[in-house]
């Protein structure tokens, strides 16, 4: 790998395409001898061409140990296929090999950009989480390890079949990462080692905001034509629960998973509070969508002591988006801001004040992100021939977010166990999706779909 290229046109790549903070610089980094599959160069397929497919690549590409090699592609459509190769070509000129020929559209587009990998290679998935059960099916069958993004499911049954497959993917010792990236924000994971040493006492209370205005695909309008239903679900993936479990699971999961973390267990119930307040647009138009504007879940951990979560997507309020523990003996903030944001604190009382402050995180510049600090941890352990598999926690993680939004949606105390068990298949035979499949949601004859009624249906979200 040519080390000291583009490196500049890299920063501004995976900065405008990962959210990410810093870039580990290549420069003098020697590589060492590897292992994977008895050749030095580890190739990538990217699944899902869009804003963190590109990232995710992004960061595949500048992992501190070489090297790598983006081959393949796979999409739905040609544009958002094109858009990612062309920025990633032109910031990664030497390590970007995707052409024509292993360039892939379609819903089975995944199967022959991954025919392209050889075992021990890896898969990205970043399309909406609705097709990870199915991706990772066969990344595990062709021997690939995996990147996969959160959030992993959004029901009981492909819950229950990604720990299977979780299983399988450990048993063929297969490596695997999860980008809940929390989990390699190194402030975290110092927090966490001092949180687990008692530092403020037991923990209480928890907190967790994420309130901002509306962004993604919160809102959808009714389908527009020259496209289909099915399509237009797919696309517009925060709107609907069955491609993504919503905004509630997409937008909060990071702050469940590292709250969690920091307690070491997960939550065993939830009960919610949930509305849909703004649904018109400025035009007059009813939006279609599935998701409420408002979220407040209180979470419940199996020593009584409790989560709050509150998550909004409404222009003109107050924007809180940060994470916080209460201990016996002092609280802590998690992420100062963001989804996991520098720095992490701890304080002697209940109050973040500058007097009462304990510790406060510092990272090394080129440790600061943790898109690519997870990037490195998976390359470590692939090059090292190291175990790591991060789906069962991530599986876990994506029911908690399912609980939580279950019970706002039902209107009903929605347990662990029971969100895990709930028949509710919101995407059946999602393996066998073609472009002129029909899709899961039916809209009436105004272009809408079926929305949450709390008190009214109950056993399942709509
Ligand atoms: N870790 C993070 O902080 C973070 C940040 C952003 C997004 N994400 C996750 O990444 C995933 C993608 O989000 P995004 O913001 O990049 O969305 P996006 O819409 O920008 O990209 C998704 C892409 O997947 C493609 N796609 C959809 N279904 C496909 C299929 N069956 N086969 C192949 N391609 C398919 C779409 O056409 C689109 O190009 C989501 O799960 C999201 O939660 C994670």
């Amino acid at each position: 790998m040519n080390s000291s290229q583009g490196s500049t046109s890299r920063r501004e790549f995976i900065k405008t395409s990962g959210k990410s903070a810093a870039f580990s610089a290549l420069a003098n980094v020697a590589i060492p001898p590897v292992h994977a599959a008895g050749s030095d160069l580890i190739q990538v397929a990217l699944v899902g061409c869009g804003g963190r497919g590109g990232g995710a690549a992004a960061n595949a590409l500048s992992v501190k140990r070489g090297p790598v090699k983006l081959v393949a592609m796979a999409d739905l459509f040609p544009e958002r296929l094109a858009s990612d190769l062309n920025k990633l070509q032109q910031h990664f000129p030497s390590q970007v090999d995707v052409p024509p020929d292993r360039q892939f559209l379609g819903f089975d587009a995944y199967r022959k950009a991954m025919d392209c990998l050889k075992p021990g290679d890896i898969a990205i998935f970043a399309t909406p989480p609705a097709f990870r059960w199915v991706h990772f099916t066969y990344a595990i069958q062709k021997g690939l390890n995996v990147f996969m993004e959160k959030p992993l499911t959004a029901d009981g049954p492909t819950s229950k079949r990604m720990f299977a497959l979780a299983q399988d993917a450990s048993a063929k010792n297969l490596k695997v990462g999860v980008g809940l990236m929390s989990r390699h924000s190194r402030a975290l994971q110092e927090l966490a080692d001092r949180v687990h040493n008692g530092e403020i006492g037991e923990i209480v209370l928890q907190r967790g905001y994420r309130m901002h205005g509306p962004g993604g695909y919160f809102l959808s309008l009714p389908k527009p034509s020259g496209i289909t239903d099915l399509l237009y679900q797919v696309k517009r993936f925060h709107s609907f629960i069955w491609a993504s479990g919503g905004c509630y699971n997409d937008f909060y999961i990071h702050i469940i998973d590292h709250l969690g973390w920091m307690k070491n267990q997960w939550p065993v119930k939830a009960q919610a509070l949930g509305g849909r307040h703004y649904k018109v647009s400025p035009e007059g138009v009813a939006y279609v969508d599935q998701n409420f504007d408002v979220y407040s879940v209180e979470y419940t951990y199996s020593d009584g002591t409790k989560f709050f979560f509150d998550g909004r997507c409404m222009n003109g309020c107050e924007e809180i988006y940060t994470s916080c523990l209460q201990g016996t003996k002092g609280m802590g903030i998690a992420s100062k801001s963001g989804d996991c944001g520098l720095p992490s604190s701890l304080y002697k009382s209940q109050t973040a004040t500058p007097a009462d402050l304990i510790w406060e995180s510092k990272v090394s510049p080129d440790e600061k992100d943790p898109y690519q600090n997870e990037w490195n941890d998976l390359m470590d352990a692939i090059r090292d021939n190291k175990p790591y598999n991060e789906v069962k926690r991530g599986v876990e993680a994506s029911l908690v977010s399912s609980m939580g939004r279950m019970a706002a949606n039902t209107g009903r105390e929605i347990a662990f166990d029971e969100m895990l068990q709930c028949e509710h298949d919101m995407a059946p035979n999602i393996e066998k999706f073609t472009m002129d499949s029909p899709a899961p949601l039916v809209a009436d004859t105004n272009g809408r779909y079926p929305v949450p009624q709390p008190g009214i249906v109950t056993t399942r979200e709509y």
